[in-house]
């Protein structure tokens, strides 16, 4: 199996808000080994973003801030290093790509211009140099007649041209890792599977380590080695994609995926998980998920159940597994 290239350990990052402390990420600790595609999966809220931005050190604080945990970067903790040690990875061998590319694009810049800015800063090219990388990255991202497209501002492109660009950018200084959260949202559905063959295409090339986060178990079904499933803050599930697909454990996980629609089965009614997510903060020190869990017992109430390996290393939290949890 690959090595490991990055771990959260014990990630808390918490907001300060008037009505509370919103444990966002609450004690989460999962691996991203070299050249994986890992996809996070869970609703809207469960902390996957700020995961993401945790890793990134691009927390806004206030009102955020990591108050504990640990992220190793190939073996060196990135909660440890100076900001221009951080600002040294970023964009450099860790690149990250958002759902909307105009607001991460600058209106005012050429294209060419913001390729071939990390170009210059990370990799101390000369202008020319950078010139004809940026021709050659945006030619790698599929998109016809380059020279014209480096000398283009981002409103003259495309939604489907734009997120190609973010790409391309974010490929620059070929980074270990990639963070896409929801890449494919904004994008229509024949755009969203061209920019999915894209970066399943460079991982095969580059053998990039992708971090994916989507709402969109479609997506997760096409992309991902491994899957990591959030709830309230928590990974309640992780297993390799096939696995959890074949058999997920945790209610939640078979919820979401009962959740999905059935291509080319008529279904009287699309299955949604009763109930909603709990108000993130004042969370107990229960199963968050218990008030929605149709085998909810007396501890699940009472007492959170630890993420634990299976035997053959799928891990879930969840009372129902427990004993064979211990029978590691
Ligand atoms: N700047 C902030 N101030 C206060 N709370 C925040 C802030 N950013 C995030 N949160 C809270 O942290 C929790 C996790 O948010 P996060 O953005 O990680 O969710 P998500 O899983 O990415 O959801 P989505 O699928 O909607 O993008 C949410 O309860 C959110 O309200
Ligand atoms: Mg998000």
């Amino acid at each position: 199996m690959a090595k490991d290239l990055v771990e959260f350990r014990n990630l808390e990052t918490h907001f300060k808000t008037s009505a509370g402390t919103v444990k966002a990420v609450n004690d989460v600790s999962f691996s991203i080994r070299e050249g994986e595609t890992l996809c996070v999966v869970g609703e809207s809220g469960c902390g996957k973003s700020v995961t993401a931005m945790s890793l990134m050190q691009l927390i806004e604080s206030p009102p955020g801030k990591i108050v504990g945990g640990e992220i190793m970067f190939e073996g060196k903790d990135l909660l440890k290093l100076s900001k221009k040690e951080m600002s040294r990875l970023r964009g450099n061998e860790i690149a990250m790509i958002f759902q909307e590319p105009m607001s991460s694009l600058n209106p005012v810049f050429t294209i060419g211009k913001q390729i071939t800015e990390p170009l210059l800063y990370h990799l101390t090219m000369t202008q020319k140099e950078a010139k004809a990388r940026a021709i050659e990255l945006i030619t790698m991202v599929g998109i016809p007649r380059p020279e014209k497209i480096f000398d283009s501002y981002p409103h003259e492109l495309s939604g489907g041209m734009r997120q190609r660009i973010m790409i391309a950018i974010a490929l620059s200084c070929n980074p270990k890792l990639l963070i896409a959260d929801e890449p494919t949202t904004a994008l229509d559905v024949t755009i969203q599977a061209q920019i999915l063959d894209l970066m399943r295409d460079i991982k095969t090339k580059m053998n990039t380590a992708i971090m994916m986060i989507t709402h969109d178990l479609g997506v997760v079904a096409e992309m991902a080695d491994f899957v990591v499933v959030m709830y309230a803050g928590k990974v309640i599930e992780e297993a390799p994609v096939l696995e959890l697909f074949r058999e997920p454990r945790h209610p939640y996980t078979q919820g979401l995926l009962k959740a999905k629609p059935i291509i080319n089965q008529r279904q009287e009614r699309l299955y949604s998980i009763p109930g909603q997510v709990p108000n993130p903060v004042d969370l107990g020190e229960n199963c968050h998920f218990h008030d929605r869990c149709e085998f909810c017992m007396e501890i699940c109430k009472v007492k959170a159940p630890p993420l634990r390996a299976h035997i053959d290393g799928h891990k879930t939290a969840c009372w129902l597994y427990e004993e064979e949890g211990k029978a590691q």
